[in-house]
């Protein structure tokens, strides 16, 4: 399968720097993409963003959802309306919602299913902090983060979007201590992780659970992606610093070539 680049935004591109970037990008991206590409713009920025990459292969999502379909839930954004302005994917659960909005892995769970039921790609962040790691417990933890969450893709979930197959669903595993802080978890790390999680999910779905995508996230960079994503079960990255500037996501690009 060909590595994701899913590029993390946070808050930090508006509506009009977001299109003229997309489309500055466009002009700078080689015919054949080494990877997948996408944009994970802020809410307010996505219609902008597809019009700009709309037609190109660059794909674009949103970096979080409601978890409700509907209703009276002021500031939310349902995932009907991702889906209505082409977004393929969604990151869910990432570790700023979960520290500073509270979310736990029920409500990423939660979140997970109502983006398959909208036919938008969930991208679910886990990982550890670095108390869990040093107390040698990042895999336990991180398996019973996708086990919480996970339990929300009942059998009906599954088999209305997924159709049996797990290549809708993509997780990232992003160590909280590797997150914008420079300090990225070594290729053995994100391997024995990607290794951990990929077991974990073929003895839960089977052999469909070598289609899905896991990502490493926290700290990537043009120097080090190529390293961390020529592992096992490292199927690309979740960039959030290094995919501001123009200049190292086409680095990037080349690094995975
Ligand atoms: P970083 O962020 O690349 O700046 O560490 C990654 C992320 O938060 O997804």
């Amino acid at each position: 399968m060909k590595p994701l680049l899913a590029l993390n935004w946070k808050l930090q591109k508006g509506p009009a720097e977001a299109f003229s970037w997309c489309r500055t990008l466009l002009e700078q991206l080689p015919d054949e993409l080494p990877a997948d590409v996408a944009v994970m713009a802020a809410a307010v920025s996505l219609d902008r963003v597809g019009n700009a990459l709309r037609g190109s292969g660059v794909q674009w999502g949103a970096q979080d959802v409601s978890k409700h379909a509907k209703g009276a839930f002021t500031g939310e954004t349902a995932a009907g309306w991702l889906n209505e302005l082409d977004c393929t994917y969604v990151v869910i659960g990432h570790s700023e919602r979960r520290e500073y909005h509270f979310e736990t892995d029920a409500i990423a769970g939660e979140k997970t299913a109502v983006a398959i039921r909208a036919g938008v790609k969930p991208i679910l962040c886990v990982g550890e902090k670095l108390d869990v790691r040093e107390a040698g417990n990042a895999e336990s933890y991180t398996l019973t983060q996708l086990e919480t969450a996970l339990s929300w893709l009942t059998p009906e979930v599954l088999n209305t979007e997924f159709k049996g197959s797990l290549e809708w669903l993509t997780i990232a595993y992003e160590p909280i201590w590797a997150i914008g802080t420079g300090k990225t978890a070594t290729p053995d790390d994100a391997e024995n992780m990607g290794n951990a999680m990929r077991y974990w999910f073929v003895q839960r779905y089977g052999e469909t659970a070598n289609n899905l995508r896991l990502l490493y996230g926290g700290s990537v960079k043009p120097d080090n992606i190529k390293a961390l994503c020529s592992r096992s079960n490292v199927d690309g990255a979740l960039v959030g610093g290094a995919s501001l500037e123009l200049d190292s996501v086409v680095k990037m690009l080349e690094a995975l070539k």
